[in-house]
């Protein structure tokens, strides 16, 4: 892990080696905490630009409400403190990590919600999640043997520490057989999600993901689903089992540190195998594709950005670094001035587009 400066603690950055904990931390014992992950991507323009930072801070806040536990800022103070500390460590790119923790005071479960609540937040530059290998040609998936909690068991919308254990246990099992990610099911045997990703497969035209019900409500799935329905592919929430997967014609994971990575294998069975492109040729059409997001850096209009025809404005905040005096006016929506540079999760949503022999009506591009 590459070290940046500064961490923000309790309302405060402080330099990195002295963002320490007390041992007797509550979360560090029972796992009641929350937490966010987050990406920045460099602008066109050469800006940060934090992707969802809006929707991020509110599923911290709602995993923190579903849990019962209290939050000590505002959604605009935590807005501001990611901002904050992306700012003054001078990234341009990076994965930023919030967390809400119980601190140190009694012990035991009572004190969960008795304890003082701290809030700390971490950047540093964190490249392809599932490997760049990964997201070129595909990753293979296993299905583990640990299901994805039962509903009433624990509660997936809340991003909890202590959940992780479930994903933790998932992913090792099949990383230790070889495999590059854990397909998780739900207790009823349908698919659910991976240990860190939602999961997307499509076939006929047609593009499924598993329902919010043992899953977390992934903020890049949502972003694709909005995607593929500007470019007239249908998305459904609907179950589906995991042969279903065997026979699709692409399936692929979406998280904020995976962004969009392919499916190459589930179970040793190829995905798509026969039926449609490779990954390889898959790959052949995002090069084009790359290419042409380089070539849409005048493609705006009037009501937005938009990139292959689809608005992709709305998703970023981007940061003024040369406006450190007034943070409030450092933030904006995306306008058509200065669109940030697409980054992966649209480039492979493309790339599904044309695989799925689906022709949108995408503009000039296609
Ligand atoms: C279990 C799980 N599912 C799905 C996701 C994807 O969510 P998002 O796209 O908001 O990062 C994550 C990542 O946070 C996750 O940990």
């Amino acid at each position: 892990m590459q070290k940046t400066d500064f961490i923000w603690l309790d309302g405060t950055l402080i330099p990195w080696d002295e963002a320490r904990v007390h041992l007797l931390t509550h979360t560090l014992h029972y796992g009641f905490g929350v937490f966010e992950g987050i990406r920045c991507y460099e602008g066109r323009d050469g800006r940060p630009a934090i992707f969802r930072l809006n929707e991020h801070v509110d599923r911290l806040i709602a995993s923190a409400h579903i849990i019962g536990m209290g939050m000590p800022y505002s959604r605009d103070e935590l807005v501001r403190a990611c901002i904050e500390t992306v700012r003054k460590n001078a990234m341009k790119s990076c994965y930023i990590r919030p967390i809400a923790f119980v601190g140190e005071g009694e012990m035991g479960l009572a004190a969960a919600v008795a304890n003082p609540v701290r809030v700390g937040i971490v950047v540093w530059p964190w490249g392809a999640y599932l490997g760049d290998e990964g997201v070129r040609n595909g990753i293979r998936v296993k299905t583990s043997s640990f299901q994805r909690f039962q509903v009433n068991t624990l509660m997936s919308k809340a991003k909890v520490v202590g959940h992780y254990v479930n994903s933790i246990l998932a992913s090792v099992e099949v990383r230790r057989s070889g495999y590059d990610e854990a397909l998780m099911l739900d207790t009823d045997g349908f698919v659910a999600e991976c240990s860190g990703e939602n999961i997307f497969i499509a076939a006929r035209g047609k593009v499924k993901t598993s329902p919010l019900t043992s899953v977390l409500p992934g903020i890049t799935r949502d972003t694709v689903m909005d995607l593929l329905r500007e470019r007239g592919i249908p998305v459904v929430e609907e179950r589906f089992t995991r042969d279903e997967v065997y026979l699709a014609e692409e399936a692929f994971l979406t998280g904020t540190a995976a962004e969009v990575t392919p499916i190459r294998e589930l179970d040793d069975r190829r995905i798509g195998a026969g039926k449609q492109q490779s990954v390889d040729r898959q790959y052949h059409t995002r090069r084009l594709i790359e290419f042409r997001v380089g070539d849409a850096a005048g493609d705006e209009t009037d009501s937005g950005i938009e990139t292959h025809g689809m608005r992709v404005g709305g998703h970023f905040q981007s940061l003024d670094t040369t406006r450190s005096d007034d943070l409030g006016d450092a933030i904006h929506q995306r306008s058509c001035q200065s669109p940030p540079r697409p980054v992966r999760v649209h480039e492979q949503v493309f790339q599904l587009s044309h695989a799925v022999g689906i022709s949108p009506g995408c503009k000039a591009h296609d």
